[in-house]
């Protein structure tokens, strides 16, 4: 194998810039040089690429973001895209592919087997979302971002006697709500696996003011549903390349509806792409480092459309089509693990 490619598609996390380094520096060390692509599938439709060279990596392991640019472009959406991109991976005389991203990025990876491309993922989502995997990049740097943001809302909160909700990313998967919910102590956490009640959330609130607490911490996952509503609050009407809608929103449905039967002010905060953007965290830097590095050995022993999969603390070789089967759900025993602090 002479060049290898790399793209990462999708929403960003901390983390994306050292798993490039990683494989740069992997590959260099059997003589194999580097391809970017930018900006996702949109570079392999177009074949808009740059040579990554050791020094192009030199300084971004602390680095947020992607150095190669992302987006959400859904090549099976765009006139024979999967053709297109066969092409630039042919021109560039690829030996090997690799996608960072999340199910969306390494759904159309799995696709592109049918057309002969070698393809190997690397996950990548602050969601924590995919199948197949304990952990990807972004989820532990997103989780450090919430539990700061409720260190900060517990002191003003508690001495402003108000009601403070935090409104956390995740799409359909509770992995930051909860996980973000418990690392800051927030006290109710709601999240897109079980629907909530509003009567519930607001008899909780009273309980802990006749325990003599005058504020409560809220964390709300934005794809978590209200019982009363029936469904998840999104921004607008319409869909991405992919057919997600975009969420947004349930924090201000909650707070709306508590001012109608509590008297404490309320206040909502809304995180967004606050816990995506920054330093991805030493243990982004060290599962991205990892990832980058796996990535280019299954490519050298010829295993394609797998992922570099954390399991158990190992990084192994799991199908991609595992990250077809939806989002990973929180386990029931973690949302367990809430309600004891409810
Ligand atoms: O998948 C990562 C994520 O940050 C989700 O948590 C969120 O719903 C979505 O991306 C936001 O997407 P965009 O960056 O397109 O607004």
């Amino acid at each position: 194998m002479e060049r290898i490619g790399v793209l990462t598609g999708g929403g960003d996390s901390p983390g994306i810039n050292a798993a490039i380094r990683a494989i740069v520096r992997r590959a260099h060390e059997e003589g194999i040089k580097t391809v970017g692509f930018h900006d996702g599938w949109q570079g392999l439709l177009g074949n808009r690429t740059t040579t990554l060279a050791l020094g192009d990596v030199s300084g971004v392991l602390h680095v947020g973001g992607t150095l190669l640019g992302t987006s959400r472009t859904n090549p099976f959406k765009s006139g024979d895209g999967p053709g297109r991109i066969k092409e630039s991976y042919e021109r560039n005389d690829l030996g090997a592919l690799i996608a960072i991203g999340g199910d969306d990025t390494l759904g159309v990876a799995h696709r592109l087997k049918d057309y002969g491309l070698k393809m190997v993922g690397i996950p990548q989502t602050i969601d924590n979302d995919l199948q197949g995997t304990d952990y990807s990049i972004g989820f532990h740097s997103a989780l450090t971002a919430v539990t700061e943001a409720l260190d900060r809302l517990h002191t003003t909160g508690y001495s402003t006697h108000r009601i403070s909700i935090l409104e956390v990313m995740g799409r359909d998967s509770g992995w930051i709500g909860l996980l973000g919910g418990l690392a800051g102590g927030a006290d109710i956490i709601l999240v897109p696996e079980r629907r909530f009640n509003l009567q519930a959330v607001q008899q909780r609130i009273e309980k802990r003011m006749e325990l003599g607490k005058r504020f409560s911490i809220i964390v709300v996952a934005e794809g978590a549903v209200p019982d009363e509503l029936g469904h998840q609050v999104t921004t607008r009407t319409g869909t991405d390349e992919f057919g997600h809608v975009e969420l947004g929103g349930v924090g201000h449905y909650i707070a709306d509806q508590l001012a109608k039967v509590n008297d404490l002010p309320i206040r909502v905060t809304t995180l967004a792409y606050l816990q995506r953007g920054g330093s991805p965290s030493p243990f982004d830097r060290i599962l991205a480092t990892r990832f980058g590095v796996k990535a280019v050995e299954f490519s050298l022993r010829g295993k394609f459309d797998v992922m570099t999969a954390l399991r158990g603390g190992r990084v192994l070789p799991v199908p991609l089509e595992e990250t077809l089967n939806g989002p990973k759900p929180v386990p029931e025993e973690l949302i367990g693990l809430s309600d004891l602090f409810y």
